[in-house]
């Protein structure tokens, strides 16, 4: 799955967003920074190239893609690690990030608090989670056409993970809660854009959890990639396709 994520889902779905993330992080021209939910390594490509001599530390819960992140972006230090039980020392970073991470943590106010934890006491806290989905325009395509393949039972992992964190409110008190305090929090929607419809459908029937969910459900993922395809097509126009997608950057800073 992460050779399909980083091929397919990557460039149009996560790039523009680390980019931006990434600038916000080198204007603090940090020394020591630890990314969590690192995946292969997108945004960690971008830090490395923004902050110049800044020492990087990739670390994510999956070894598969720490894995493939480490042949990926070499620069960095790779390492397996929850985001809820940090292997690092007490402030040992000036910098953490985490894009489209938090999402997954099952407890995350606690994930804030480790993160708390190992900042120094003047660092900063950059993270970001998808806005509702209904202002994703491919993952409303996306969730349109496994309504009509699986009208029973479709499957739900887009409304429910990566789009289940997408109040600010809640993102603020959890901050709160793990003893940070947001500096700054914006809404960006940025532009995604892929050569053809079918590729990002590959990505997403294939690079993401939906690809077990229409497997449990005794789908084809190729099956799905066509109807997805064909929806994102409808929506967006043949050719390469382009849509809109929107999230919130939250900067957080330890609560004094
Ligand atoms: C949508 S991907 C985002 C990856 C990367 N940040 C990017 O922008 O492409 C979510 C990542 O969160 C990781 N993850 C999920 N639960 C985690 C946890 N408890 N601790 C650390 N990483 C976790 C997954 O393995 C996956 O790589």
């Amino acid at each position: 799955m992460s050779e399909a994520y980083d091929r397919w889902m990557v460039p149009t779905v996560f790039r523009p967003f680390a980019l931006e993330v990434a600038r916000r992080i080198g204007v603090r021209r940090p020394r020591r920074v630890l990314e969590l939910a690192a995946g292969t390594g997108v945004l960690t490509r971008e830090i490395l190239a923004t902050t110049g001599t800044a020492d990087v530390t990739a670390t994510d819960l999956n070894e598969a893609m720490v894995e493939y992140g480490r042949k990926n972006v070499p620069d960095a230090t790779w390492q397996v690690a929850d985001a809820l039980d940090l292997p690092f020392d007490d402030g040992r970073f000036d910098v953490i990030a985490c894009q489209f991470g938090v999402m997954f943590f099952p407890d995350k106010p606690k994930a804030h608090a480790e993160a708390r934890r190992v900042l120094e006491p003047d660092g900063s806290y950059f993270l970001t989670s998808w806005a509702t989905i209904d202002d994703h325009e491919f993952e409303t395509a996306v969730v349109a056409a496994l309504e009509r393949l699986f009208p029973d039972d479709p499957p739900r992992f887009l409304q429910s993970v990566p789009h289940g964190y997408a109040d600010l409110a809640v993102i603020v008190a959890d901050l709160q809660a793990g003893g940070l305090e947001p500096v700054s929090a914006e809404t960006l929607t940025l532009e995604g854009q892929m050569a053809s419809a079918v590729d990002l459908a590959t990505g997403y029937c294939t690079g993401t959890p939906l690809r077990a969910q229409i497997e449990d459900r005794g789908g084809d993922p190729a099956a799905a990639i066509v109807v997805v395809a064909e929806e994102l097509e409808r929506r967006l126009g043949p050719g390469p396709v382009a849509g809109r997608m929107t999230a919130h950057v939250v900067e957080a800073a330890p609560a004094l």
